[in-house]
């Protein structure tokens, strides 16, 4: 049985196992392809041909798939997963990334702070640490590795605790997901043993720790029910 400090473990909890990560992101978030595609877009705009990437929670690859298809940026990805992170550098290698990629086994705290990164993101990733200082210090520690006015792009899992609310979008989720293809089992597991632990806030306590971390004009770019997506300035 799986404990609860391990729920949250791309290595240790097997409900989702790596192998699967690409097609399950896809039927379990959605719009899942188009966030990246919005936040290239973003970084289009406001970053020059050479420019420095912060990506947290880079496993799996997505965000390095994307973002170097379609540009010269040099990019680290830092993820505390060796099977998330073995997936991510398989992708760099088919796509003849990896010159331009560092790949880092640890959480934010272990980039060396003395790089400035002209950008960062954590798509999905910060739903699952606490609100217990965690978040904030996640935030801060992001901060500190970036470039004054850079911005964060940051997607997480965020609904207000109120059941009622919450049930009547979450039920969505569920019907959005089964007609996506995702066994009705594994909802089922994920709604009764994983949800109930994962420490996902509201959005305003998401804009409060935003600036309490020191970011402003924050921008809201994506929601898609449980979903929402934000880009940051760091001021
Ligand atoms: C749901 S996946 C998202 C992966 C990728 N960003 C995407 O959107 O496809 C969450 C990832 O965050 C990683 N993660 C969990 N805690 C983290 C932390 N404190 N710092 C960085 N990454 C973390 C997990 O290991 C996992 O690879």
């Amino acid at each position: 049985m799986m404990d609860r400090e391990n729920l949250f473990d791309f290595d240790k909890n097997k409900s989702l196992p790596v192998n699967d990560y690409d097609i399950k992101a896809r039927q379990l978030v959605p719009g899942y392809e188009a966030i990246f595609n919005i936040v290239l877009a973003f970084l289009r705009q406001r970053l020059p041909e050479q420019a420095n990437l912060l990506i947290v929670g880079a496993g799996g690859g997505t965000e390095l798939s994307v973002f170097g298809r379609s540009s010269q940026w040099q990019m680290t990805g830092v993820d505390p997963s060796a099977e998330m992170l073995s997936a991510a550098s398989s992708k760099l290698e088919a796509l003849d990334l990896s010159e331009r990629v560092r790949l880092i086994q640890g959480t934010v705290d272990d980039v060396p702070s003395a790089t400035s990164f002209n950008a960062a993101t954590s798509i999905l990733v910060m739903h699952f640490l606490p609100d217990d200082g965690s978040k904030l210090s996640f935030l801060k520690s992001i901060h500190k590795r970036l470039e004054s006015r850079s911005p964060l792009f940051l997607v997480d899992f965020c609904s207000e605790r109120n059941p009622e609310q919450f049930n009547r979008i979450f039920s969505a989720w569920k019907s959005h997901a089964i007609h996506a293809g995702v066994p009705v089992e594994f909802i089922e597991e994920q709604s009764e043993k994983i949800l109930p632990h994962l420490p996902f806030v509201t959005e305003k306590r998401t804009t409060e720790l935003l600036n309490e971390a020191g970011f402003a004009e924050i921008v809201q770019f994506y929601k898609a029910l449980t979903y929402v997506g934000w880009m940051a300035i760091k001021s």
